[in-house]
């Protein structure tokens, strides 16, 4: 049962100058009150990215805190962890929990086949139609060092362009696809099935631009990982212009970077930011490279463009629809 918490108001530090905040006064494993809840959402509303150390979350409240939020994401996985067992709303990111479920650190081996420098930044789920809102990771074991998640404020990025690119992006619409950012090689059979698995099972096309449901503001809405072209451009010109918001909506003065330490979480909202998750820990061994994460997300809405436009799915369901088939590899299909 959780303890209920006497806080009247938040305290919080910010992080960095254009994106992220620590709160330091919470216990997000108490009885969180209606107001800090409220009062924790604008926040995050504001600074795009909430940090919290030395919290005390299990998988049970750390889904309680997640509901606070919005309704989660509950799709059947196929990670078969005994921890697991009646949380179907947490998605383990782990390279030791990969090896043991699938035999090998899938995702270290996937990143060889980026196709960009940029490749890894993401939105996560921007392949589906209605991509999660709000994210929550918590860290169970972390490396003594590396390992950390950098986010980037897309609403910065989108004010930080000329009103000329700004008033031509507002017009356009993406498509994203799950291997965008990859050269996978259908003649190693990992590739191939996981080309076949979830290669093709989930395309959307989405604005350029988005705007927010909640405070109207306009983001870029495309991230180097998953955005595959923009629609009515040649191919050329598609890279291009992809090449350059991919460029402006990373560069260093929009982020900002966590370290990790057990029991640290991060809430972040996955309509109007980006982030990169750890990639400096691949080649190390033994507890150096130890990595578990949990993560839970709310339900998002079909994203609107400044024009209007709404995301389409051109092949796939949306998240969570019932009877949505979830390959083998459901795990990284989340992400
Ligand atoms: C994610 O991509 O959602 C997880 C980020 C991380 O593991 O650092």
């Amino acid at each position: 049962m959780a303890s209920s918490q006497m806080v009247t108001s938040i305290k919080v530090k910010r992080a960095a100058g254009f994106i992220g905040a620590y709160v330091e006064n919470l216990d997000l494993a108490a009885d969180l009150d209606e107001a800090i809840v409220a009062e924790l959402r604008r926040v995050l509303l504001t600074h795009k990215v909430l940090f919290f150390r030395d919290q005390h979350l299990n998988h049970a409240s750390h889904v309680a805190v997640g509901r606070r939020f919005g309704t989660l994401h509950t799709s059947p996985r196929t990670q078969n962890l005994p921890d697991l067992e009646g949380f179907p709303e947490i998605l383990t990111i782990s390279p030791q929990v990969d090896e043991k479920l699938v035999g090998a650190n899938r995702e270290a081996i996937f990143r060889k086949n980026w196709n960009t420098a940029l490749s890894g930044w993401h939105i996560d789920a921007s392949q589906v139609v209605n991509p999660p809102a709000i994210a929550i990771l918590r860290a169970e074991r972390v490396p003594p060092f590396g390992g950390d998640t950098h986010w980037t404020n897309l609403v910065a990025a989108y004010e930080g362009l000329s009103p000329a690119v700004r008033k031509m992006c507002d017009g356009l619409q993406a498509e994203h696809t799950f291997w965008a950012a990859h050269n996978l090689d259908s003649s190693v059979p990992a590739e191939r099935q996981a080309m076949e698995e979830i290669g093709s099972q989930r395309v959307a096309v989405h604005p350029v631009v988005r705007v927010h449901p909640e405070t109207g503001e306009r983001a870029l809405f495309v991230n180097p990982s998953r955005t595959a072209r923009i629609l009515g451009m040649s191919p050329v010109e598609s890279r291009h212009l992809l090449n350059m918001l991919f460029e402006e909506l990373t560069r260093p003065q929009y982020t900002t970077r966590f370290s990790w330490a057990p029991g640290s979480v991060a809430i972040w909202d996955n309509r109007f930011t980006a982030h990169l998750a750890a990639t400096d820990i691949d080649h190390l061994q033994g507890e150096d490279a130890v990595r578990i994460m949990h993560r839970t997300s709310t339900r998002g809405e079909v994203p609107v463009g400044p024009d209007g436009f709404e995301s389409y799915a051109t092949a796939g369901q949306p998240l969570d629809e019932p009877g949505a088939q979830i390959p083998a590899t459901a795990g990284a299909s989340q992400r």
